[in-house]
């Protein structure tokens, strides 16, 4: 059988275990709907999915100029018990959670507890290993410090007591590029490494899920979490199987991801698959839904919140009252543009936030696998953020939910600004 052949039998084959094994749609639940005037079309759109079948759980708030005019939450938190999405519901934000974490480090950075030029070995002298002695705070946040990949295992949840296991493995670890100069996405990584410098810097020694509990969730009455404390199970959604990579991210892509596309469905020594390896927590189905495991305070994927408290996070940073004016305006820009290694694209970047175009607009801000979003457009002073317990493969602000969402709220603002 020659190449194009096996590739055939290979796409068969894979096309038809997704036709196959498919989320059959669910029966209709409720959709909840909070509008200001001017804004309906978002709701309208949002009924108009659900009722497709794209939307089976989801929610959606939209900031303008700091006022909540859109809190939509629609579809089932957990079908198997038939309860619904309400807005209370809170849901995994996946990597959206690491502008979360950026922005504790920075809110460090602005009280002069550390700066971007700091080493690392100042405050965890034991990191200094493996030519790791030179790695800034700066390096870390801007995903230049090479630790993207790893040879050991650790488990998140060590975190919370035994964080010297978590420790360890990146001292011991050699750095997979040049420091300071090549950029990498530190997908699973990058929490981690922000909560140990957190846990060293802070005079009181707090985590950095409680570093943001204190200083920044609760003054600004957030209902969001790094890592979900027992007591939120309760109204947590139940995730839906996390969709592998796939045709349908063929399908789906747009030319500057297919190289990514490629890597991860036909390499097994990419930066990109090793970049999936550890901590091997996050790739375990069964974790996900596992109170145990959703504790991990882990700033790399594992925040939970409401989307109505995601959008208030970044309208409020946006307005400079989590961070100073000054900052705000910083992280709304590019830093420097560059080749992500992990990511296998151009893409510019601040400090923890990333510059993207939507719908052919400027956004800065996070996505999250599964379609989870968190972007502002500084602009029009506009923040969005979309949450759903039923992913799909897009983890770059481009669901096409979340993009349809975005579309609708243009229409409404346009129309309402005439
Ligand atoms: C760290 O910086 C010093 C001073 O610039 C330099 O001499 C040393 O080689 C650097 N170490 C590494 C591992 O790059």
């Amino acid at each position: 059988m020659g190449f194009t052949n096996s590739i055939l039998v290979l796409t068969f084959a894979i096309a038809a275990y997704y036709y196959f094994t498919i989320e059959k749609p669910s029966p209709l639940s409720t959709v909840k709907i909070r509008t200001e005037k001017g804004w309906e079309r978002v709701g309208e759109k949002f009924k108009e999915l659900v009722a497709q079948g794209e939307i089976k759980g989801s929610s959606i708030s939209i900031r303008h100029k700091g006022k909540e005019v859109v809190n939509i939450v629609g579809g089932y938190a957990d079908k198997d018990s038939l309860h619904e999405w309400d807005f209370k519901t809170l849901s995994v934000m996946f990597s959206s959670s690491k502008i979360f974490g950026a922005t504790v480090v920075l809110h460090m950075i602005e009280k002069n507890l550390l700066s971007l030029n700091d080493k690392i070995i100042k405050f965890w002298p034991e990191f200094g290993k493996n030519g790791k002695e030179n790695t800034t705070v700066s390096d870390v946040l801007a995903h230049k410090a090479c630790l993207f990949s790893l040879d050991k295992n650790y488990d998140p949840v060590d975190l919370i007591d035994n964080p010297g296991a978590v420790e360890s493995v990146f001292e011991d670890q050699k750095p997979v590029c040049e420091i300071g100069k090549d950029v990498g996405y530190h997908t699973l990584t990058y929490g981690a490494l922000l909560d140990i410098i957190v846990r060293r810097v802070d005079p009181n020694g707090r985590h950095l899920s409680e570093y943001f509990r204190e200083e920044i969730a609760i003054p600004n009455d957030l209902d969001t979490f790094i890592g979900l404390p027992y007591e939120q199970n309760y109204r947590a959604t139940r995730l839906g199987k996390m969709p592998r990579a796939s045709l349908d991210l063929f399908k789906s892509c747009a030319a500057e991801y297919r190289t990514l596309a490629f890597n991860l469905l036909f390499t097994t020594d990419s930066h990109v698959i090793r970049s999936l390896k550890y901590p091997k927590l996050y790739f375990e189905d069964y974790s996900i839904n596992n109170p145990e495991k959703r504790r991990a305070p882990d700033a790399c994927c594992n925040g939970y919140s409401t989307a109505s408290s995601m959008s208030k996070f970044l309208s409020l940073v946006q307005s400079g009252k989590i961070l100073s004016p000054k900052m705000a305006d910083q992280i709304s820009k590019p830093l420097f543009r560059a080749f992500n290694l992990v990511l296998q694209q151009e893409l510019s970047f601040s400090y923890g936030y990333y510059l993207i175009k939507i719908a052919g607009r400027d956004f800065y801000g996070h996505a999250g696998a599964g379609g989870q979003s968190l972007y502002a457009d500084k602009e029009n002073d506009l923040v969005f953020a979309y949450l759903s317990n039923y992913p799909t493969i897009f983890s770059r602000g481009d669901d096409p939910r979340f993009v349809e969402l975005v579309k609708a709220t243009y229409e409404s603002f346009e129309s309402f600004k005439k």
